[in-house]
């Protein structure tokens, strides 16, 4: 069985035949090119750093990743079959150089400290409390000495609207998932990962909710 097979799998839009229409429907709802690229910049990567992309799906943010710091070494790593081969292409068609793994992200197979950035947009309100545990940890291995973890993703609501906005996100893929971000408990899943300076940066507004960025530091 692949990856994306397992049980409490979630993918891009929750049911597999949407995937091919996952970017349009981002690109017309939410802010996704201000995010993303609020969260390229706050990366603040160098040249020669490695970077992971963790649910990298159809590698929007890795070719911006990519793209913003051409002397870095990107991957992308994504357990959805489908997504990877609509990121394959926009890679080919960029004539971008990015390596791309399909893992799931607590099983990404890579060297312990062999990241200098791991990133990650709108995963992890796909992972159960277990899994983003597990993942968590898998970030903290996989980073060295100083190195940096960015999120983006649904953060605690900030006002009743916003809660009210976040209903049609849990609708589509699920409250087990989705509840622990929007109650703001990702920064202390970071802390109780071992990272160190977690920190909300950011909050934006969305027609879905609260979108926020945490910065975390890998001792
Ligand atoms: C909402 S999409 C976000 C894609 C991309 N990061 C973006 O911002 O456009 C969530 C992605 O996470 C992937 N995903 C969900 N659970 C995963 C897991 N356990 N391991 C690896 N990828 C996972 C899905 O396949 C999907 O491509």
């Amino acid at each position: 069985m692949g990856p994306a097979t397992q049980s409490s799998y979630v993918t891009a839009l929750r049911f597999p035949f949407l995937t091919r229409f996952y970017d349009c429907v981002l690109a017309a709802t939410i802010k996704e090119e201000k995010f993303k690229q609020l969260l390229v910049e706050q990366s603040s990567i160098q040249p020669g750093h490695r970077v992971l992309d963790v649910g990298c799906g159809t590698a929007t943010l890795t070719l911006m990743l990519a793209r913003h710091a051409p002397q870095a070494e990107v991957f992308g790593l994504d357990g959805d079959a489908d997504a990877l081969a609509i990121a394959r292409k926009k890679i080919a068609d960029a004539g971008a150089q990015v390596t791309l793994v399909q893992a799931l992200a607590f099983e990404a197979p890579f060297e312990a400290g062999s990241f200098d950035r791991i990133v990650s947009s709108l995963v992890f309100h796909h992972l159960t409390r277990e899994q983003k545990k597990q993942t968590l940890d898998k970030c903290r291995e996989l980073l060295s000495k100083g190195g940096e973890l960015h999120i983006a993703d649904w953060g605690r609501a900030q006002n009743l609207l916003m809660r009210t906005a976040f209903l049609g996100v849990q609708l589509l893929d699920g409250f087990e998932t989705t509840t622990d971000n929007v109650r703001g408990v990702l920064p202390r899943l970071i802390e109780q990962a071992g990272f160190e300076s977690v920190q909300e940066t950011r909050r934006e507004a969305t027609i879905f909710g609260t979108l926020s960025l945490y910065r975390a530091v890998a001792p």
